[in-house]
C-alpha cells in the first residue's frame, strides 16, 4: 500500500526529523546547561545508534507514504562521523511522483566552515544556523564554551559560498539575555539572503528551568523589530511552516517568528521524530516514543516496517502546545531535546 497515514486530528505525515547524536560541543544554557550535562558520560555506544543503512530505510519506507522532507539534526548532527554519506544516500531518495526528498539540516554553525562544501555536493538541500547573539560576550555566554560568534558568521558564509539557497539562522531569544539582538540580527542579515527567525524559549526537557516569565512573546519581538523598520507579513507557503513571516527592510529581506508558546502550530503539524537510537516520537514533547531499531534488527521487512509507522501515526493525537496554553499539561518526564531532534 502505498497511502498517506493521517493521524487522529487530520495531520498527514510529511516531514521526519531525525537526531543523529546527542554530543554537542556547545552547552547552550537552554538546551544542554553545564551543570546537567558536563559529567554527562552516558553517551550510547555506537552500536545502538541508528546506522545510516536504518535511517535512509526509515525515509525510503515513509517517503512512499507521502514524507517530502527529512531534517537531520541533533545535538549537533555535523559531529556524527561520516554525516556527508548519510545525506548522499538520503539524497537519492525519491517520492512516489520521482522528485527528490528535501534533505535539510539545523546545525550550530561550528563546523560548517569546514564541511559545508561537501554537505553540497552530497546532495544537503538546505542549511539552518542557530545563532542566538552577534555580540560576543552574549554569544559565548549563551552556548557557555566561548565559542565566538564570528565563527559561526563565517560558516553561515560557507554554506552561501557552497551554494546552499533559503538559508536560515534560528535565534532563541531569551528574556533579559539577547533582546537586544534582535536588531543587531536583522541588520547584519539584511539584503544577505539569510531570514532570521526568532523563537520563544520553550519548556523543552527537564533541564533548561524554564518559566513563563523568561519567555519573550511573538508580541514583543515584534514591537522590537518596529521601532526600527516598517514591516508586512508574509502568506505561508505551506500550511504545516513553523514560522510566521514578514518582510522588512531593504531587497525583500525576510525573518519570521517561531511562537509556538503564544501562538502554537500543533494544528497543521506533520512532523515525526526519531531519536539516535530509533525511537520515534509523535511530539517534541513526547515522554514516550515507539522503538522502531529492535523491529529493523529483528529482521522486519520493509512492509512491516511501513505498517509499525502507519499505525503510530494513526493513532497520534499530540498537541501539547495547545494543551500548554490552558496551564500546565504534562506531569511526566519528557525526553531532551538533543535526543529527540529539535
Ligand atoms: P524550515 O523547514 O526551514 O522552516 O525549518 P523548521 O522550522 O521546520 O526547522 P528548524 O529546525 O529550523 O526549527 C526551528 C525551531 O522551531 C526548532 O528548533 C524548534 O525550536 C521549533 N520547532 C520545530 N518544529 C517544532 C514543532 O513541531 N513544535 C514545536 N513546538 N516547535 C518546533
Ligand atoms: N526553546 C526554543 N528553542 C530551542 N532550541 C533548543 N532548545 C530550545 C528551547 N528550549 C533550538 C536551538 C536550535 C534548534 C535545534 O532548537 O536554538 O535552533
Ligand atoms: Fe548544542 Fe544546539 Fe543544544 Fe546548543 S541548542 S547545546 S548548539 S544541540
Ligand atoms: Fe507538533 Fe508537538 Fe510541536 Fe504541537 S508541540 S507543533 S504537536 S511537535
Amino acid at each position: 500500500s502505498s497511502g498517506h497515514w493521517i493521524d487522529r486530528r487530520g495531520r498527514p505525515l510529511e516531514d521526519i526529523r531525525i537526531s543523529l547524536t546527542d554530543h554537542c560541543n556547545f552547552r547552550c544554557r537552554y538546551c544542554k546547561p553545564k551543570e546537567v550535562w558536563n559529567d554527562y558520560k552516558a553517551y550510547l555506544p555506537h552500536e545502538e545508534l541508528l546506522s545510516f543503512e536504518e535511517i535512509t530505510r526509515i525515509a525510503r519506507v515513509a517517503a512512499a507514504h507521502g514524507v517530502t522532507k527529512i531534517r537531520l539534526t541533533g545535538g549537533e548532527p555535523l559531529l556524527r562521523k561520516g554525516v556527508e554519506e548519510l545525506v548522499a544516500d538520503l539524497a537519492r531518495l525519491r517520492t512516489p511522483q520521482g522528485r527528490p526528498l528535501e534533505i535539510a539540516m539545523t546545525t550550530n554553525g561550528s563546523l560548517l566552515r569546514r564541511k559545508a562544501r561537501a554537505l553540497r555536493k552530497a546532495g544537503l538541500s538546505r542549511v539552518t544556523v542557530s545563532l542566538d547573539a552577534l555580540d560576543e560576550e552574549i554569544f559565548q555566554s549563551l552556548n557557555d564554551v566561548g565559542f565566538p560568534a564570528a565563527k559561526v558568521l563565517d560558516g553561515i558564509r560557507a554554506a552561501l559560498e557552497a551554494g546552499f539557497e533559503n538559508t536560515k539562522v534560528n535565534t532563541v531569544v531569551k528574556r533579559g539575555v539577547n533582546e537586544s539582538q534582535i536588531i543587531p540580527l536583522l541588520e547584519h542579515f539584511e539584503g544577505s539572503g539569510v531570514s532570521v527567525r526568532f523563537i520563544e524559549y520553550m519548556d523543552t526537557g527537564n533541564s533548561n528551568g524554564w518559566r513563563m516569565n523568561d519567555v519573550v512573546t511573538a508580541a514583543q519581538i515584534l514591537s522590537i523589530v518596529r521601532s526600527r523598520y516598517d514591516i508586512e507579513p508574509v502568506a505561508p507557503k505551506n500550511p504545516s511552516e513553523t514560522a510566521t513571516r514578514w518582510r522588512y527592510g531593504r531587497s525583500g529581506s525576510e525573518f519570521g517568528c517561531i511562537c509556538s508558546v503564544s501562538a502554537p502550530f500543533c494544528r497543521s503539524c506533520s512532523r515525526l521524530r526519531v531519536s539516535l537510537d530509533g525511537t520515534a516520537y509523535l511530539c517534541l514533547f513526547a515522554e514516550s516514543g515507539v522503538d522502531l531499531r529492535t523491529m529493523m534488527r529483528a529482521g522486519g521487512t520493509d512492509e512491516e516496517l511501513a505498517q509499525a509507522l502507519g499505525r503510530i501515526w494513526s493513532a497520534r493525537d499530540n498537541h501539547y502546545s495547545e494543551l500548554r496554553q490552558s496551564g500546565p499539561a504534562q506531569t511526566g518526564k519528557r525526553v531532551e531535546m538533543s535526543y529527540i531532534g529539535g
